[in-house]
């Protein structure tokens, strides 16, 4: 393209930066996609005894807004819990290649629930196939 020759606006016409969070319904699709999730975990034989809590509501609350702020939303997970560092807060629990299976297969059932446009559930699809991979953490 020749310089100059751009119909786009100049830098700072549209100082609003539309984030991948917005773009996909914000905080009402993120929290639909969680709970969604968060059904099949408390079905789930594999993944229900590692979580600690009884109650499944704080754990779906904390995965919540750290998706939020994953996706360039409000930055309320990190106000109450810091720096995600995930790794480390999963070593506690043995993240084996079968309970990557199992947690996989429930967000890829809460991603059909949703119903994205393909680009988007692609682009979320491919961010937490690597998060997960990278979580696993026993071999047992
Ligand atoms: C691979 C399989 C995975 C298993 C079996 C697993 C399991 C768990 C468990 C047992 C907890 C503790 C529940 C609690 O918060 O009290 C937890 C916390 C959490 N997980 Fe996972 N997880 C997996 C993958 C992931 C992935 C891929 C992500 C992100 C994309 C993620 C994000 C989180 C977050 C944000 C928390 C809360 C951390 C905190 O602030 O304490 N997990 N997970």
């Amino acid at each position: 393209m020749t310089a100059g020759a751009s119909p786009s606006a100049a830098p700072g016409d549209n100082e609003r930066v539309t984030t991948f969070y917005d773009e996909i319904g914000g905080e009402a699709t993120i929290t639909a996609i969680v709970a969604a999730f968060y059904r099949g975990v408390a079905q789930d034989e594999v993944l229900r005894p590692l979580y600690p809590e009884e109650d499944l509501g704080p754990a779906e609350e904390r995965f919540r807004l750290f998706l939020m702020q994953y996706w360039g939303g409000p930055t309320t997970y990190s106000d109450r819990r810091g720096h995600p560092r995930l790794r480390m807060r999963h070593a506690p629990f043995a993240v084996t290649p079968d309970a990557k299976d199992h947690w996989l297969q429930h967000f890829r059932a809460a991603l059909d629930e949703v119903g994205l446009p393909p680009e988007q559930d692609a682009q979320f699809w491919d961010y937490v196939t690597h998060a997960a991979q990278f979580m696993v953490n026993s071999f047992e």
